[in-house]
């Protein structure tokens, strides 16, 4: 991807989001770690540990996945729990690594596509599986519905293919009870079935998007910003009790210590290039730009990441030289 860019060819996948997106181990680990909701998941390798993980998911019916498998060909329900064992072991036996997951009942044979260009979701489906079939995938001759998305389930697939690094993306989506769970953001999502079903031009929509894009292209702003020794972008937690509590951005010393906020995150919403006017809260997350030694003593003492020093203090004899 990098030498693409150095050679002035536009890639709207980066090639890193394209890697993570094909592992669904490491798109899980990821997506959970940014607090995006994913049915409940487990990687064993070890044949002791597959009961434990069966049950922490949940218990039989389960589901269990290949890592890399697309197209519903690598995923499977398992019924009972003696049966969820075999399958688990005869596919280690194969030297396969399997997810086990927690089968979503209330969304059994169905799921969302919604298909992300840019940062919106330019067309979305509800694929519904036929007869016994658990999967709704449309190579399993899932039936696709259209529907109108709720804010909470575009957020969902919009934040999701960000986190992946992805610009185009086909993200799957259960409708749980708990709200919407990421089963996984394709970075090569196929067109024709959601095109056929909705009747949009979603090829247009990403030749539009790539367009605007190469007119007006997106620069890694962390590197451009750290260019000048010294300083750096980073992310700070503000916790109660704070001096930064309840006080106006434009009331603080942050201007004075050439810190800059970029973009204010509280519950869930980002605001970008926050005003003067606007009040920090405990627990709310700044983003800014300035010098790095100043914006570390911002950072709670507890909360510093220290490393402890293994290597003891080097003792310095002098011996005297002979040359
Ligand atoms: N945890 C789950 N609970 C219920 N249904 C699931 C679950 N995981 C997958 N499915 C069904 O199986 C289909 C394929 O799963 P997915 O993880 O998207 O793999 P693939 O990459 O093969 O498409 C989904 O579209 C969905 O219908
Ligand atoms: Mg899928």
């Amino acid at each position: 991807m990098r030498q693409f860019q150095q050679m002035n060819i536009y890639c709207a996948n980066t090639a890193d989001g394209i890697l993570v997106s094909r592992d669904k181990l490491k798109s899980l680990q990821l997506l959970s770690k940014h607090k995006i909701g994913i049915p409940k998941t487990a990687f064993v390798r070890d044949k002791k540990d597959v009961l434990p993980a069966i049950e922490r998911v949940g218990g039989a019916p389960v589901i269990i996945k290949l890592i890399e498998g697309t197209q519903g060909i690598g995923v499977l329900l398992a019924e009972t729990q003696e049966t969820a064992i075999s399958i688990i072991e005869l596919l280690q036996s194969q030297k396969q690594n399997v997810l086990i997951q927690k089968f979503v009942a209330e969304s059994k044979g169905k799921d969302i596509r919604a298909f992300v260009v840019g940062d919106q979701v330019v067309a979305a489906i509800r694929r519904v599986a036929q007869g016994a079939e658990f999967r709704s995938n449309i190579h399993r001759g899932g039936k696709a519905e259209n529907i109108k998305l709720t804010d909470e389930y575009r957020e969902a697939a919009i934040k999701a293919t960000q986190i992946m690094g992805l610009r185009v993306a086909g993200v799957d989506i259960l409708e749980s009870k708990a709200g919407p769970q990421i089963l996984e953001v394709n970075s090569s999502p196929g067109l024709e079935g959601i095109e056929k079903s909705t009747g949009l031009d979603i090829a247009g929509s990403i030749v539009d998007y790539i367009a605007a894009q190469v007119d007006f292209p997106e620069i890694d702003i962390r590197q451009r910003l750290t260019v000048s020794r010294g300083y750096g972008v980073t992310e700070i937690q503000i916790p109660s009790g704070s001096k930064f509590e309840n006080i106006e951005i434009g009331k603080t010393d942050l201007k004075d210590k050439g810190i800059n906020i970029l973009t204010l995150y509280r519950a869930g919403k980002a605001y970008p290039n926050p005003s003067d006017k606007k009040v920090l809260n405990a627990e709310d997350r700044v983003l800014c730009f300035g010098k790095i030694d100043l914006m570390r003593d911002l950072i709670p003492e507890k909360t510093k990441k220290r490393r402890t020093p293994r290597a003891k203090k080097l003792v310095t004899k002098i011996v005297g030289h002979s040359d």
